[in-house]
């Protein structure tokens, strides 16, 4: 695939651009879905760690609170509880929509923030203005007739290296070095989620998009990645194990990752540090696994330690599968001025101005774009 340097010109010095590539001759063309299982197994064995096959000596899914608000919306709070030798993680998740006679499209967001102080004041403290409730404004969206759902995913496994082992990696514990991590966990209890709406029927379950930011956005790939029932992806300043390249990335590098996150991946990306350039995937074959389903990446532009140039560069490289598969890649393939969304194609791409985070300017654009593709 030709890649004019004039768009990538922006990347960290001495790093060479043998960047691998999804499709690599005819035969993976012709059976896409044997070369997407391979990609899958290398995100699986280097970086995220593998789901493992489960067995439960019981769980379920239980309603634990129905509120009618006063807006005319219903709210609705749920638990899935997991046991096994004895053993039990829980998973939290909230409904907001509103009653329609057509069944729901809905949405599904990874939220690793919700009931934990410490990382709030931690985003507090990488933004001083974030309003948390704008990374996912549930009410507006539901007053959309979307059906909004958020996942309080560190129910399951909470955001922290040594607390992370309990939960559900208390019941499945990584093995060896593909053994997965809480950000496969978090991946994992997104699926879960889907078969919630799968068993539900004021739902449409054609109409499944997965939302996250940053590190939430990391996770929202990899869970549209595994889960091909989820049908529209919004990855949100999803930097690095996210949306950006690890080739060639300033800001945030894996060095960094492994270290200040070691929770995050499987034991073999540790290996990895300073050895982007030989791993044998990037993270544009990530985005190239969510093809041919919508998928709207967005960028900041004074988010500097995600990347942005990195990220934009993954969804024109992804571009290539998509076409493949009859679909279209970025419309331009052009790095944008601030706030000016690139949305034609099926993959969508803006750099919001401002700092990390996800805002309304994000929303407004993603649902525009989602409305159009998944038609509703
Ligand atoms: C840190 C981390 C990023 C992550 C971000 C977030 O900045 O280094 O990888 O995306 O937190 O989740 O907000």
């Amino acid at each position: 695939m030709m890649i004019s340097c004039k768009t990538f010109c922006t990347g960290r010095k001495g790093s060479h651009m043998s960047v691998p590539s999804i499709i690599r001759n005819e035969s993976d063309l012709r059976d896409w879905p044997s070369r997407r299982r391979e990609i899958l197994s290398l995100f699986e064995d280097y970086e995220y760690g593998k789901t493992p096959d489960m067995e439960f000596d019981k769980s379920g899914c239980v309603c634990l609170e129905h509120l009618e608000l006063t807006s005319g919306q219903i709210k609705e709070s749920y638990g899935f509880y997991f046991i096994k030798n004895k053993k039990t993680a829980n998973l939290r998740f909230d409904l907001i929509y509103r009653k329609s006679e057509r069944k729901l499209p809905t949405i599904i967001h990874v939220d690793p923030f919700g009931k934990n102080p410490a990382l709030i004041a931690y985003m507090k403290k990488l933004n001083p203005k974030a309003q948390l409730d704008e990374m996912f404004p549930m009410y507006s969206l539901a007053n959309k007739d979307i059906a909004t759902i958020n996942v309080d995913v560190s129910s399951l496994a909470p955001d922290d290296p040594v607390k992370s082992n309990f939960g559900m990696l208390e019941l499945y514990p990584p093995q060896g070095s593909n053994g997965w991590c809480a950000l496969g966990v978090w991946a994992w209890a997104m699926s879960r989620v889907v078969d919630f709406i799968y068993s539900d029927n004021r739902f449409d379950t054609s109409r499944i998009i997965i939302a996250g930011c940053s590190r939430a956005g990391k996770t929202a790939l990899w869970a549209a990645a595994q889960d091909e029932r989820i049908t529209g992806v919004f990855a949100s300043v999803s930097g690095c194990c996210g949306s950006a390249m690890h080739r060639g990335k300033t800001g945030e590098r894996i060095v960094s990752i492994i270290k200040e996150f070691p929770h995050w991946s499987c034991q073999k990306f540790k290996e990895y540090g300073e050895r982007e350039d030989e791993l044998p995937f990037d993270q544009h074959m990530l985005l190239a696994l969510i093809a041919p389903r919508p998928l709207y990446i967005t960028s900041a532009s004074e988010d500097d330690w995600a990347c942005p140039p990195k990220e934009f560069e993954s969804c024109v490289r992804a571009g290539e599968i998509y076409r493949a598969l009859g679909k279209t890649g970025l419309s331009s393939e052009t790095f944008p001025e601030t706030n000016s969304p690139i949305i034609d194609g099926d993959i969508a791409y803006h750099l919001r101005k401002g700092p990390h985070g996800c805002k309304a300017y994000d929303w407004e654009n993603v649902i525009s774009f989602m409305r159009k593709k998944l038609c509703f």
